[in-house]
């Protein structure tokens, strides 16, 4: 009897897993040969309204739980943008401590946009993913496309500067290497995030004219060439509503125009109303901490916006499960091309390639911005003491500025860059010359180093004068540093001048030693009272980890700089259309960006404004020679394309980049426009010598502009002229033609 009752249960578990088996087999869902909208429809199929509700919401800081019965991943985050954050604890911000989660820093994208090459963005997108792939993040929570607005954005280092068409390219190769890593992007913060004042219920007044021509074509390109897989709302509002449930933005603009089909995800904290987030596009709510915790509820993200409130809201029939069968879809989408994609490469962390790209990238975006009497490259063979003046010198740049500080493997600080390459080939002295911010920890990670220093700052300025009169080059590493209020998110910057009294050291410095080179880290533009004093000046970004080798190399000579600004430097902060014709950052929770389209270069040039150093301005240490532009027709008609060429050689003695620019300009126009516009750009590699033809060809998108009555971008008929620079400014060639009817 025993034995037959056990066969009896054998063939019963035999038939179970059998017919489980057999069952999983048929499951569309898991079967990754089938079309995505089908496993889609067959998980939204097997899922119960719980389940629904719960992978709409955090489940910690960083994840969002899938759906276990049915095998469903957790997906996990990660911020972004420029290097793999560290891991934090389940609820909180502070470090979880492991010891396996040092990364690579990337430069700031500041830098990567001023290296105005998309080779370079690929490789940066490709190289990134990798280390979030290999951290086993599901989503990047980047790249930060807003455009640059004010020098006072405490973020502006995290984005891509201030011309959209620049922004737009950079971006699509970066979200397309990453996401072949089986990553999404998550390009942020859609839209309208322009500062750090207020950002949470700041509303922003902007015309559709410059909604459209300058604040959403990055996200556009995100879109709909980049196909990135999600979308961080931003904080602000926009037409009163929170952009991570605005109906103007993410329904009528992401999803319809655009037909955007990946995810919405809220900026951490970001939302704020149960209604507009089911109604008004946002799929995925983190960060909302704490409602409920205070009347005592086990689990805070319970009480997210998207979670108990919308399932009983559901449940009392107030709304019905058409959204949220939507966001489900969107939820499931970007889980199989992530955590259930069973194609996706391995990852690694801080490999050989990663280095090299990083540090590529780094010497790519260093912009020369002066260089009087060919002050740079340093000859060593007659430099034999350098004096290294400033605490950015020293001091670890990848830790702080907010969510994107990180926890490195490794970060060469210039001096020790510095040292790395001319070791004995001069003496090397080092002076701190001010005190400026001598933290050394953020979020828990701590650098290591003490910056604590006693001295007041006459005997500071003495100690670094001293030493720059005695000695061949003074090379001053200064600017900002990521502490609050210079360069870190949640604190816009106080002032457009450098902090910590540089300014008045550096005035005694020039004295000191007139041969002095400024080196200036930041990811904004900064006031520069002693320009005319000081022969040669490099902007520095952050440069993440390699950051102290690609300046000791470009500072050397070996590299030729070829990086150029993605945003203008004004001379003073009321020169920027932000500060004078709107405001910035606005008061009683509004912010008027009443200079409409005219941000940046297309302010100055319309205003007859000298800026200090303008947009795609860099220099080089060799030369470049332009000849004479041509069209390869007069006239176009709308569905034409004209392609203009010009020859560019290299006339120096050293191989260099030059990054070709391409403006248009509309000559005649029924609304008012820029002086000229942005529209193509190539860097072409030369030898000494060489000469290379380079060629743009654009078609009537690049003559249009967003025309609100019509509420689409139109092509006026009439006279244009193509202009070809080495900058916005530095115009080499000019020719016209004309768009007929
Ligand atoms: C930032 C986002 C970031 C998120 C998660 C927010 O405060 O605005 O850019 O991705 O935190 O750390």
């Amino acid at each position: 009897m025993k034995n037959y009752r056990r066969s009896i249960a054998t063939i019963l578990v035999a038939f179970l897993s059998i017919s489980v088996f057999g069952q999983r087999a048929i499951r569309v869902y898991q079967d990754d040969s089938m079309p995505m909208k089908d496993r889609v429809e067959d998980t939204l199929s097997r899922m119960t309204l719980e389940e629904k509700i719960a992978i709409l919401h955090a489940q910690s800081k960083f994840s969002s739980p899938g759906v276990p019965r049915l095998g469903i991943p957790e997906l996990w985050m990660t911020d972004g943008p420029h290097g793999i954050r560290p891991e934090v604890l389940w609820d909180e911000w502070e470090q979880a401590g492991w010891t396996n989660d040092s990364c690579f820093a990337f430069p700031a994208l500041t830098c990567l946009a001023a290296t105005w090459n998309e080779d370079m963005a690929s490789l940066y997108g490709i190289s990134i993913g990798e280390e979030a792939r290999y951290r086993e993040k599901d989503v990047l929570l980047g790249p930060g496309v807003n455009i640059y607005r004010s020098p006072l954005n405490g973020r502006n280092f995290e984005y891509m500067g201030e011309d959209p068409f620049l922004a737009s390219k950079m971006v699509v190769p970066y979200i397309k290497g990453v996401q072949q890593n089986g990553v999404a992007t998550c390009v942020k913060h859609f839209a309208l995030n322009n500062q750090e004042t207020d950002r949470f219920t700041v509303n922003v007044n902007v015309d559709d004219r410059a909604l459209y021509e300058i604040y959403l074509p990055a996200f556009k390109a995100a879109v709909q060439e980049g196909g990135t897989w999600s979308i961080m709302g931003s904080y602000n509002k926009y037409k009163k509503q929170h952009g991570c449930h605005n109906q103007y933005l993410l329904q009528d603009i992401l999803r319809k125009e655009w037909g955007f089909e990946g995810t919405v995800i809220s900026d951490w904290g970001g939302t704020h109303d149960t209604r507009q987030a089911i109604t008004n596009g946002l799929d995925m709510e983190f960060g909302t901490w704490t409602d409920g915790l205070a009347a005592g509820v086990t689990n805070a993200y319970d009480n997210y916006y998207l979670a108990k409130p919308y399932l009983d809201l559901i449940k009392l029939g107030q709304v019905d499960t058409t959204e949220l069968d939507d966001k489900v879809r969107h939820v499931l989408r970007l889980t199989f091309l992530t955590a259930m994609n069973r194609n996706k490469p391995f990852g690694s962390l801080v490999s050989d390639e990663h280095v090299l790209a990083g540090l590529g990238i780094a010497e790519e975006g260093i912009v020369l911005l002066k260089n009087k009497n060919n002050t740079l490259p340093i000859n060593l063979h007659k430099v034999k003491r350098i004096a290294v003046v400033g605490e950015n010198a020293i001091k670890m740049m990848t830790v702080g500025g907010g969510s994107s500080s990180l926890k490195v493997k490794y970060e060469i600080s210039p001096l020790q860059g510095l040292k790395n390459r001319i070791g004995t080939q001069a003496e090397i002295t080092y002076a701190r010359g001010y005190v400026g911010d001598i933290g050394s920890a953020y979020n828990g990670v701590v650098t290591g180093q003490d910056l604590s220093d006693n001295r007041s700052e006459e005997e500071l300025i003495a100690e670094a004068c001293a030493l720059a009169e005695k000695s061949d080059c003074v090379i001053f590493f200064g600017g900002l540093n990521k502490s609050n209020q210079q360069d870190a998110e949640s604190y816009d910057r106080l002032w457009y001048e450098l902090p910590y009294n540089q300014d008045r050291l550096l005035e005694y410095l020039c004295q000191a030693n007139p041969n002095l080179i400024v080196v200036n880290i930041s990811g904004n533009a900064v006031a520069m009272p002693w320009v005319d004093k000081v022969p040669a000046i490099l902007q520095g970004w952050y440069l993440g980890s390699e950051a102290g080798n690609a300046l000791a190399e470009v500072l050397v000579g070996d590299i030729n700089p070829s990086g150029k600004l993605p945003f203008s430097f004004p001379k003073k902060l009321e020169d920027c259309s932000a500060h004078s014709k709107g405001d910035f950052p606005g008061a009683n929770g509004q912010v008027h960006y009443d200079e409409g389209i005219f941000v940046g270069y297309r302010w100055y040039e319309s205003q007859n404004i000298a800026p200090l150093f303008c947009f795609g301005h860099g220099l080089s240490y060799t030369q470049f020679k332009y000849g004479a532009l041509k069209a390869d027709k007069k006239e176009l008609t709308s569905s034409d394309k004209i392609t203009f060429t010009v020859d560019v050689s290299n006339s120096g003695n050293r191989s260099g980049s030059e990054t070709v620019q391409l403006y248009i300009s509309d000559l005649e126009s029924s609304l008012p426009r820029p002086v000229k516009e942005l529209k193509a750009f190539k860097k072409v590699k030369l030898m000494p010598g060489q000469t290379k033809s380079v060629s743009f060809t654009v078609d009537k998108s690049a003559l249009s502009f967003f025309d609100p009555e019509k509420h689409q971008w139109v092509a006026e008929p009439g006279k244009f002229a193509a202009i070809v620079g080495a900058s916005s400014l530095d115009v080499k060639g000019k020719v016209n033609f004309s768009l007929k009817q």
